[in-house]
């Protein structure tokens, strides 16, 4: 047995850190089977889902699909360049609508809520090996919040500071269900995800094994223009 502390309860919004909030269990069972039936289709194409290729020639554990926005280390573009050159799905309506009511109850805020517009999202695959390293989200031109949504087995998130990968930083359970915004003095936060609890996660959403990640985000980039980098 897999020692793992008790989980908030679902419904409540715990502030990890200005700017940051775990949202327990917010998605509904049926939400997340949703997500992970449209996740199955976004991993097969335009561009299949795979491990990102990194600069040192390795590749990360982690396996990622983009809709909206391409992002490759460490730049945006339309175009899966460095995959098959296709351009990505479109992110739907549905999904940034769902961002926006995340960003209304993480900050108890409608008008930020209704100026969120989020254009990319990556979706993350960990199998029980992979884990993300400590990295800061800054290939975005602007400042709005990230919204991450998990389904499956639960992790540890650790949200550090905005200074460097070091301590300190917080670690914190996400569960099937939870949502995580970080905006304001945390957008910018290093972060991680440095192990699974394989097994944990509810084969009622669809996923067998393993954790699904979907992060919203708004680029602020405009039309086809690349990104930076
Ligand atoms: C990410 O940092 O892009 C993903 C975070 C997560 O998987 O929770
Ligand atoms: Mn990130």
């Amino acid at each position: 047995m897999i020692p793992f502390p008790e989980l908030p309860d679902r419904g409540t919004r715990v502030e990890i850190a200005p700017g940051a909030v775990h949202l327990p269990g917010w998605l509904t069972l049926e939400q997340q089977r949703e997500l992970v039936a449209a996740g199955r289709e976004w991993a097969r194409g335009p561009v299949p889902m795979r491990h990102t290729k990194l600069a040192t020639g390795g590749v990360m554990s982690v396996q990622t699909v983009c809709l909206g926005w391409h992002w490759q280390p460490y730049r945006y573009s339309r175009t899966a360049d460095d995959v098959n050159g296709a351009r990505v799905a479109e992110l739907p309506g549905w999904l940034a609508d769902l961002g926006r009511r995340a960003v209304a109850e993480a900050y108890d805020d409608p008008a930020a809520a209704a100026a969120y517009a989020p254009d990319t999202t990556l979706i993350n695959y960990y199998d029980r090996d992979a884990k993300l390293g400590m990295h800061q989200d800054r290939e975005e031109r602007c400042a709005a919040p990230v919204v991450s949504l998990s389904i499956g087995d639960r992790c540890v998130f650790r949200l550090g500071n905005t200074t460097s990968r070091n301590r300190p930083w917080r670690d914190v359970e996400l569960a099937s269900g939870d949502a995580f915004v970080f905006g304001g003095p945390s957008r910018f936060a290093y972060h991680a995800v440095p192990r699974l609890y394989p097994g944990t996660g509810d084969p009622a959403t669809g996923l067998g094994s393993g954790r699904l990640n979907l992060t919203l985000r708004q680029t602020g980039l405009e039309s086809d223009e690349p990104g930076p980098g």
